[in-house]
């Protein structure tokens, strides 16, 4: 049965608003562009959709709403008895359709800004985009069928810039004001790319990419261009032009797309502000970065260690040492949320240096994050004129030796102080080098 707003509230302990709070400086005052399918919104929970746009709102995080009607358009044409030639604004559209079409658009945007207005949220309708019509393909008039002409991206900032959240309809008008449907997503694409849009979010009933079986939960763009290519006759007709869009939109300039299931309680916060998210998650490869630690990540890193720690995969590190030596650390970031780190650590008098404390998050291991680090690391100590990196590992022996291009080594291969610290610790790990 699915939960009441209020039931999904009180599920937030006190204690998760601090992991969320370290993420809100990030996204404050980004554009989000979120489509909403019309399946979702003839869903009970596209109230509770709209209370998690609330609190995104209330983060200042500056939101645009473009819905779908596909759904209440199938319905409506039944309960008529209309045939229609197109349900979702990627086929032919004829007059028929194109009046339960504008009927659809209305009945939903009345129930958006309704629901909008509930939550106390100003927002406003707007003609900010102009259509053409598509015009004639393949030998076949298209008839009322549009596609995005110009996006007044001034016009949307300025409502933003109010506080009004711009609600945008899959009916827009061309230049001489006739009326002409739309596909929902490639609205939001455009209106993404116009407006600069840090995000789109795909609101589905998909719970993401699925191919054989297989669950994507982040790809980075080429990755998805791959994929997308070597299986595009298997995906499903809405997830193929969500991958096609999200393309665009990322080819476009927008950092992140998002398919997400809103069918799924707190979907949208859960994808927002966890680093591993519930949906797919395509994203721009700039945005994979390895950066030097900062004190304020202590506490994150100390958590990414804790299980490998509990596994004798690391040593023993507290919060208090990792903070003493935050500054040896390096992160692998994804806008804000870190998914593996690594320490580099340098011997007086030696020109050699160690990599210690790599890890990857295990929901993102396997991607080429592990490798990465290690990279970063034999750059920077090269740069700090090392001539050689050393690894202690018990467990990931075959990942240095076959992946990363260490040897087996020997305890002569260690600084005095070193030799002393393994011995203490009893953990016999195996000493692994590579020259530089
Ligand atoms: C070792 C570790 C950092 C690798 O990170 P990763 O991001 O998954 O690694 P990458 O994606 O860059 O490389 C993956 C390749 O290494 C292999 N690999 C990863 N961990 C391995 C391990 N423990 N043993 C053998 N091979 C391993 C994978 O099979 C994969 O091989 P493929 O390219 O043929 O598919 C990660 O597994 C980890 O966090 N381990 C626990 C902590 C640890 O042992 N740290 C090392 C001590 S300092």
């Amino acid at each position: 049965m699915p939960k009441s707003p209020t039931e999904s509230i009180s599920e937030i302990k006190p204690t998760d608003l601090r992991g969320i709070l370290k993420y809100v400086p990030l996204f404050q005052n980004e554009v989000f562009v979120i489509a909403v399918d019309g399946s979702i919104i003839e869903d009970p929970l596209f109230n509770s959709l709209l209370l998690d746009i609330a609190v995104l709102r209330n983060l200042r995080i500056r939101i645009i709403l473009v819905f779908g009607i596909g759904k209440i358009l199938h319905c409506l044409a039944k309960k008529k008895g209309t045939n229609l030639t197109d349900c979702h604004g990627t086929e032919r559209v004829d007059a028929a359709t194109l009046d339960l079409a504008t009927k659809a658009a209305s009945d939903i945007s009345h129930r958006v800004m309704q629901g909008l207005t509930k939550l106390n949220i100003q927002c406003a309708t707007t003609n900010a985009v102009r259509a053409t019509s598509v015009g004639i393909l393949k030998g076949e008039d298209q008839q009322f069928l549009g596609k995005v002409d110009k996006v007044d991206a001034d016009a949307l900032q300025q409502l933003l810039s109010n506080h009004m959240l711009p609600v945008i309809s899959p009916i827009a008008f061309d230049r001489d004001g006739d009326p002409l449907r739309l596909d929902s997503d490639h609205l939001a694409t455009e209106v993404a790319i116009s407006i600069a849009a840090s995000k789109i979010l795909f609101i589905t009933s998909h719970s993401g990419l699925i191919i054989a079986d297989q669950f994507y939960r982040a790809l980075e763009t080429e990755q998805l261009r791959k994929i997308f290519s070597e299986n595009s006759n298997d995906l499903e007709d809405s997830i193929w032009r969500k991958c096609k869009l999200a393309l665009q939109a990322l080819d476009g300039g927008v950092s992140r797309v998002h398919i997400l299931d809103g069918l799924q309680a707190d979907s949208l916060l859960n994808e927002v502000f966890s680093s591993v998210g519930v949906g797919t998650l395509f994203y721009k490869d700039e945005y994979q970065k390895i950066r030097w630690a900062r004190p304020e990540d202590a506490q994150t890193l100390f958590d990414l260690t804790r299980d490998s720690i509990e596994r004798e995969e690391l040593a023993d590190r507290s919060l208090k040492e990792i903070e003493d030596s935050i500054e040896s650390y390096f992160v692998y970031d994804i806008d804000g949320y870190i998914l593996g780190c690594g320490s580099l650590l340098s011997y007086p008098n030696e020109q050699l240096f160690e990599i210690a404390s790599l890890i990857v998050k295990k929901t993102h291991s396997g991607k080429g994050i592990g490798k990465n680090l290690v990279s970063f690391a034999e750059e920077q100590a090269t740069q700090k004129g090392g001539n050689h990196l050393i690894a202690l590992s018990t467990q990931s022996i075959p990942f240095f030796t076959k992946k990363c291009g260490f040897d087996k080594g020997s305890i002569e291969d260690l600084p005095t102080p070193r030799v002393e610290q393994l011995n203490a610790s009893q953990r016999n790990s195996q000493i692994l080098v590579k020259d530089l």
